[in-house]
């Protein structure tokens, strides 16, 4: 039996922390700072209006505080001493200004409050020629006399270190699976009991206890072909005449980090469910290859290799596998990359750099323009695993023109097409010894 989640975050959250410190104290260093303000982000206001867009804390400032909601706050972090949280409390009364924190991670910082933003200089170091700041290029830094905002080499030292997971961020992101699997499960039921796109997410919304604005990124909700479309955003709000299947790609947040989920249903057990099992079995096969030392790109090309036999398979396409593959076929059902960071980002930082030190990234594949995470696998990393297979009518009638035409079985996927597409998307841990499938977990115990 687990502990209870708060004494989880309690316990873990300590060593975090002083990672955090190590990691930024070794990279102010390395690039000659002694100290970092970080800063939560401002609201920014819509065009000629009196609302603001939702608002979204900065993740480097949400590594160390899970304030999703305290714009204009600070945090100032120097080698050493206890990092100071400086906190942006508005006299307001049109709105619910940010209480004073409290809890397993506030009781780590020295807390001061500010009733506006440039009163918090009273509240840093006199002298600030040596720090670093990141964060919006606020008017008030060059008074303040910040040595440098948002410098580069600082921020990929520290962008490349996000990548490997603390134990109390595996605890948040765990979670967040937990809530965004709570969803998925109403999400299904709804589509099962014949709901429209509009529907789905608001059961998905409800179960997981979130309004959208916390969310990592908006529902994908696809009822039919519309799964065809990777990112689709429209919300049907009436149940379509017919039903097929449905993908949802959804995830939620937990203290600032991201669950990324997709599943892919059928209405009736037909061909296009024997597809989908038969994606889920490439997904745990490919799953079974994720382990430290893996090279990314290798696990993708890899991904390609078993969808030319899956195609070849299910008779979507008429020549061998290893030619559907060389005559890249396989990129006509699936032009997106197998997976990518996750974290206080869905698409999180630093996937493709190849050093802390320099400039440099890790090419992508060549046939692969939209693969995200190019490194090398380590302990800690969280990664998403999301092979797919779509019906994706620009991309199979430029075949049709190029001389392919031949190739594929335009019947077979003429007949498939009304379903859109299959993703299929699970977190991933890395773990020494391979990975612990973070998604799986919540889906199995939630019964
Ligand atoms: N939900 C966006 C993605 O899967 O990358
Ligand atoms: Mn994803
Ligand atoms: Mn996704």
């Amino acid at each position: 039996m687990p502990a209870p989640l708060n004494a989880q975050l309690a316990n873990t959250y300590p060593l975090h922390l002083a990672t955090l410190a190590e990691r930024t104290t070794r990279a102010l260093e390395a690039t000659g700072f002694d100290a970092l303000l970080l800063h939560s982000g401002s609201r920014l206001m819509v065009f000629e209006d009196d609302r603001t867009y939702p608002f979204i804390a900065h993740a480097p400032f949400r590594a160390w505080a899970p304030l999703n909601d305290a714009p204009d706050s600070f945090i100032y972090v120097a080698p050493g001493q206890r990092p100071r949280l400086i906190l942006h409390q508005p006299r307001d009364y049109w709105h619910q200004p940010p209480a004073v924190p409290s809890g397993y991670w506030a009781e780590h910082f020295d807390i001061r409050t500010v009733p506006e933003p440039s009163a918090a200089r009273a509240q840093l170091p006199q002298n600030l020629s040596d720090t670093a700041y990141i964060g919006d290029p606020l008017p008030e830094l060059e008074p303040w006399g910040v040595r440098a905002v948002n410098p580069a080499a600082l921020m990929r030292r520290l962008d490349y270190a996000r990548a490997q997971k603390t134990a109390y961020e595996i605890v948040c992101l765990r979670e967040a699976n937990r809530t965004g699997v709570a969803g998925h499960r109403a999400a299904r039921e709804a589509f099962y009991a014949d709901a429209s796109e509009f529907e789905i997410e608001l059961a998905f919304l409800r179960a997981s206890g979130l309004r959208e604005q916390e969310l990592p990124y908006n529902p994908i909700v696809a009822l039919n072909a519309a799964a065809a479309v990777l990112h689709y955003q429209l919300l049907g709000r009436s149940p379509p005449p017919e039903r097929h299947s449905m993908l949802i790609d959804a995830g939620t947040e937990f203290a600032g980090y991201a669950s990324d989920i997709t599943r892919t249903y059928a209405r009736q057990a037909d061909d296009f469910a024997a597809l989908i099992e038969a994606m889920d079995r490439l997904q745990q096969r490919l799953a079974h290859e994720v382990r430290p030392g893996l090279d990314w790109r290798a696990l993708h090309l890899r991904c390609h290799e078993l969808l030319a036999t899956l195609l070849h398979e299910a008779d979507l396409v008429r020549c061998p596998p290893e030619e559907a593959l060389a005559r890249g076929l396989t990129r006509l059902f699936l032009p997106h990359g197998l997976g990518h960071l996750l974290g206080l980002e869905v698409h999180d930082v630093g996937a493709r750099l190849a050093s802390p030190e320099g400039p440099e990234e890790i090419p992508r594949p060549h046939a692969d323009p939209a693969l995200r995470l190019t490194r090398v696998l380590e302990p800690g990393f969280v990664v998403t695993l999301e092979p797919g297979l779509y019906f994706i009518d620009s991309l199979l009638e430029g075949a049709r023109a190029d001389g392919r035409a031949g190739l594929l079985n335009w019947t077979r996927i003429g007949e498939l097409a009304r379903c859109g597409g299959i993703r299929i998307e699970d977190d991933l841990v890395v773990t020494p010894a391979g990975c612990e499938n973070l998604t799986r977990e919540a889906f199995q115990s939630a019964g």
